[in-house]
């Protein structure tokens, strides 16, 4: 059984034995602990937890949640102390079997928050109750004012859990949750509803979650549906818009994402669409994914991420990486579980259209997909220090947040693609996707299990001499790029014409516009833009075009300056202000800070202050920063601090 728990193997050893398997590997190294969580403070590996239940109050007058969280332990193995895991959290009171311990809560350590010390002699069944609130230093928890009043959420992946409740904090440690909450606005949390009395809102979580998918959001929230098992909740304002959105793809990806997997476990999957500073694209929260505004952009071209999201409900949320050195196998198999789906879509809506090829042009869009995600990797490979370009990392004594990259998102897909190649096709690797998620759901596991599972299955196929042919140790632990697959580019030529076309252009030096018009992109579709505007942005890169030519395309293509999409906004504003040799009152400039201003997805916010501080200038970096600085969320504070060199 795959548990936190992987096989105690340590050392820089040659040949590794995969955790609990008869099969020897070939020649994989592997780093010290890897099967140990190095990013918890915690002895988790003493403990399976078998309930846990929350009694939250929430209080938006002092900003904190106060509670009770009380875990039902079966020792494993027989000790002294429970340590947990907390940051920035104060702890009132501990008891076990009702009746009150001595513990101590330790100094905190860099990182990883301060230990929870806890006496008891563990033996059999242990219940653990620990009193504590959260501080307005908490990581996890943010109280901010919404659109229309006082709005509280959480968002605790990777190692945030502990500043929201004392925890195991660890993806290898899953429990089933029992949930109540006061609150004076409405409560929603990772979980699924039971009961409403006044103030207090009762859950359940039947399914076993680790901590970090432990999410709540208060405040005043409304809902409307999207689809037989799903609702959208925002905030009153905006929830027309948001159903809209979504209402169109919901049940359709659930029914695709189910024809790969197995039946939804869940029972429902909802989104709620958060005020601005929300860090993220989307939180795969179980039963609420959490998503960024950013997504209502009324064109419901950024419902991919709601894909994403949903995918997770197998990848990650079922079947989990057993410590975040093997984030991949989340993230990976989620995009891979992703695009499947994704193409599926686009096959179901081509037969709808009446197209004889529909399975054909659901497998090009998918491989157009894949190639804006290679493209994405290229980014991140050159953008991330290289340590964190393999697909396993070695995370001791270091912060997950600052691993975090496409990297694990692409290469791991990458990674999966290759194997559905090499291993005959989608077909062929149909049949393992059930296969996988049904062996593992409900538990954690690392990548020497996933390898050993591959063999367990694939060799009695006939599969064992190809699977013998792949270096899973450059896979595994190489830096840098993987090989390029060959890619299916019938979608992509279009504007690959065009990007020469305008390299061609640069190259000349010539200021002949004549040749391009609105006519080039006018009939291009969401993806074919951003795949034009990023692959333009990267080639130019080597051959240094004239800024006087580059600011001219606002005026050439008009509708990259109209657009209220932010993902063109972003891949637009980059190209002008990378090439166009701008100072701080260029009036592209000024309305990129400003836009700066308006959003909190990391994945807009991050690149936008790096560009400005080595475009423009840090200085300029820096001031605007400090201006808006207290619209974002402390996670993406410290990083952005940490980009532009203020820490
Ligand atoms: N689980 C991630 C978000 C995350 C990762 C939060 C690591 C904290 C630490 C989520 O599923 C995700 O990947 N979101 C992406 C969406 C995209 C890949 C479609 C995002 O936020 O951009
Ligand atoms: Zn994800």
């Amino acid at each position: 059984m795959a548990t936190s728990d992987s096989g105690g193997l340590s050392g820089n050893i040659a040949i590794l034995t995969a955790p609990n398997s008869q099969m020897t590997l070939v020649d994989l190294p592997r780093p010290s602990g890897q099967s140990l969580d190095n990013c918890t403070n915690s002895n988790y590996k003493n403990f399976n937890v078998l309930n846990t239940d929350l009694n939250l109050q929430v209080s938006f007058d002092d900003k904190v949640i106060t509670g009770t969280v009380t875990f039902e332990l079966q020792t494993i193995k027989e000790c002294d102390t429970i340590i947990l895991d907390t940051s920035y959290l104060f702890v009132r009171s501990v008891s076990v079997d009702q009746q009150p311990v001595d513990y101590k809560l330790c100094a905190r350590k860099p990182i990883y928050g301060s230990p929870l010390e806890i006496s008891h002699k563990c033996q059999g069944k242990v219940s653990v109750s620990v009193e504590f609130s959260t501080t307005e230093k908490s990581t996890s928890i943010q109280f901010i004012r919404g659109d229309t009043g006082p709005y509280l959420f959480s968002q605790s992946e990777m190692i945030h859990a502990r500043s929201f409740f004392p925890c195991f904090d660890t993806p290898a440690i899953k429990s089933t949750y029992t949930i109540q909450v006061e609150s004076p606005h409405n409560v929603l949390m990772s979980a699924r509803p039971i009961a409403t009395e006044g103030d207090v809102y009762k859950f359940k979580q039947p399914v076993p979650i680790p901590s970090y998918l432990v999410a709540i959001a208060s405040g005043n929230i409304v809902s409307e549906p999207i689809g037989p098992r799903s609702k959208v909740f925002s905030e009153t304002p905006n929830i027309a818009d948001c159903k809209w959105e979504f209402e169109n793809d919901m049940e359709i990806f659930l029914k695709v994402a189910e024809s790969l997997t197995f039946a939804y476990e869940w029972e429902t999957f909802d989104v709620l669409v958060l005020p601005m500073s929300f860090p993220y694209g989307g939180m795969e929260n179980p039963n609420i994914t959490f998503a960024t505004p950013t997504l209502i952009c009324k064109d419901r071209s950024q419902v991919k991420v709601i894909a994403h999201e949903l995918a997770h409900s197998w990848a990650g949320n079922l079947v989990t990486n057993c410590s975040w050195e093997h984030f991949w196998l989340n993230e990976g198999w989620c995009v891979y579980l992703e695009r499947r789906i994704l193409g599926g879509v686009a096959s179901l809506k081509a037969k709808m259209d009446g197209r004889q090829d529909y399975l054909e042009y659901g497998e090009k869009s998918r491989h157009f997909d894949a190639i804006l995600g290679f493209g994405d990797l290229k980014e991140s490979v050159n953008n991330i220090n290289p340590e964190f370009t393999s697909l396993v990392w070695d995370l001791n004594n270091k912060d997950p947040d600052d691993a975090f990259s496409k990297v694990p998102y692409e290469k791991g897909f990458f990674f999966l693609f290759y194997l559905e190649t090499i291993l005959g096709g989608p077909k062929e690797f149909d049949e393992f996707i059930p296969h996988y998620f049904k062996t593992f759901r409900y538990k954690s596991l690392d990548s020497f299990e996933f390898i050993d599972e591959l063999y367990r299955f694939f060799e009695p196929r006939g599969k064992k001499e190809i699977l013998d042919s792949i270096d899973f140790k450059k896979w595994l632990f190489g830096k840098g790029m993987p090989e390029e697959p060959k890619f299916d580019r019938t979608l992509v030529v279009e504007v690959e014409e065009l990007v020469e076309k305008w390299l061609d252009f640069f190259k000349s030096g010539k200021d002949d516009f004549s040749q391009f018009s609105i006519n080039d992109i006018e009939t291009f579709e969401f993806n074919q833009h951003l795949l034009f505007l990023d692959k333009l942005c990267a080639e130019l890169e080597s051959i240094n075009p004239s800024s006087q030519l580059i600011m001219k395309l606002p005026e050439v293509y008009p509708y990259y300056t109209k657009t209220g999409n932010f993902e063109l906004i972003a891949s637009f504003n980059t190209i002008l202000i990378k090439y166009g040799n701008l100072t701080e009152t260029d009036k592209v400039v000024v309305n990129f800070a400003d836009w700066l201003g308006t959003v909190g997805r990391m994945k807009y916010v991050r690149p936008g202050f790096k560009l400005l501080s080595t475009k423009v200038s840090n200085e300029f970096a820096i001031t605007t920063y400090k201006k808006y600085e207290s619209l974002y969320h402390p996670i993406c504070k410290s990083l952005v601090e940490k980009d532009i060199g203020l820490v």
